[in-house]
């Protein structure tokens, strides 16, 4: 099978265990359910919950007790986007190709289906305490802390109010490294958590994933400069738009692909260090490559 033929196989079948812990509407709240399952069902790149299954499996994992992990990192990861593409944040109206929940639902809706994912992804994450395994409560405190003030919520907080100021560089890497950084780190070390990995190793992957995250954000900076809108189903020039500082505009256009490269490469030689499935590791060396040359 070809790299692309396997991604998207895993792409699929993380589709499909997100969708498989989506909630069901009730009675007064199916508008509601209809608004969180929208942006969640419209698509994106899986690529948080592929990354947490393959460092799962990277380190010997083959249970399903990562799975509501996985679409638990999916629905809060959709929550942020929801918020994020809001009027009194970035103000989009294009988001997965499909017009971002507000457009779709109004306001006041999209604000409550972020509420509601973000709820919906620990009630999902807890389920895996079904499985019995000791490992849960652990990559359930990662969970929190990677997506909370600590993680996710800080660095767009901080993102947001510094919104058309000019940042430092101490400030920008505590934006990316939280903001993006942190759910790709998350994933990645709750994949290795719930598959047994210990302390050491757990160290190295959020090396792994810090180096990705980095990258990753970077990479969305120049496509919102250079990219494909119907491509990236999402709007470019958003950044400018918003008089945002980036580290693209900071730092060019040149020095930010060369650090993409370089922060792939290193990320690259820590997962040479761990881990006991090759074929996982050969899956992931070139998933971090395609992120390099990602159009969407
Ligand atoms: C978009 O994330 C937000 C960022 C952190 C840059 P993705 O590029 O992974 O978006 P989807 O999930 O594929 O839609
Ligand atoms: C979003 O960063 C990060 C979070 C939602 C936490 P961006 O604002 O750059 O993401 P896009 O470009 O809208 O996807
Ligand atoms: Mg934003
Ligand atoms: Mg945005
Ligand atoms: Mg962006």
């Amino acid at each position: 099978m070809s790299f692309k033929e396997l991604l998207q196989e895993k792409t699929r079948e993380a589709d499909e265990i997100i969708c498989s812990f989506l909630p069901k509407p009730g009675i007064f709240d199916n508008m509601l359910v209809e608004a969180m399952n929208y942006s969640v069902k419209a698509g994106g790149k899986r690529l948080r919950p592929v990354l947490m299954m393959s460092f799962y499996r990277l380190f010997g994992g083959n249970g399903d007790v990562v799975k509501p992990f996985m679409a638990a990192m999916e629905m809060l990861h959709t929550y942020s986007l929801v918020h994020d593409d809001l009027p009194a944040i970035d103000n989009d109206d294009y988001r997965r190709g499909m017009p971002t929940t507000h457009k779709k639902y109004g306001e006041s809706l999209a604000i409550l289906a972020g509420d509601g994912l973000l709820h919906q992804s620990y009630e999902t994450a807890l389920k895996a305490f079904e499985s019995g395994s000791e490992n849960v409560v652990r990559a359930l405190k990662i969970f929190s802390d990677k997506t909370g003030i600590n993680g996710m919520l800080g660095g767009q907080t901080a993102d947001v109010i510094n919104t058309g100021k000019t940042i430092d560089d101490r400030l920008m890497y505590y934006i990316y490294e939280n903001k993006t950084g942190a759910l790709i780190e998350g994933s990645m070390m709750i994949g290795a958590t719930l598959a047994g990995a210990g302390d050491d190793d757990i160290d190295t992957v959020m090396g792994i994933g810090s180096k990705i995250g980095l990258a990753f954000q970077i990479k969305d900076d120049l496509l919102d400069i250079y990219g494909d809108e119907k491509a990236l189903g999402k709007p470019v020039n958003s950044d400018n738009r918003n008089d945002k500082k980036t580290y693209v505009t900071v730092n060019g256009p040149e020095k930010s692909e060369a650090d993409i490269i370089n922060l792939t490469r290193e990320a690259g030689e820590l997962l040479g260090t761990i881990g006991n499935n090759e074929d996982e590791k050969n899956f992931l060396r070139q998933l971090f490559d395609y992120l390099t040359s990602r159009k969407n």
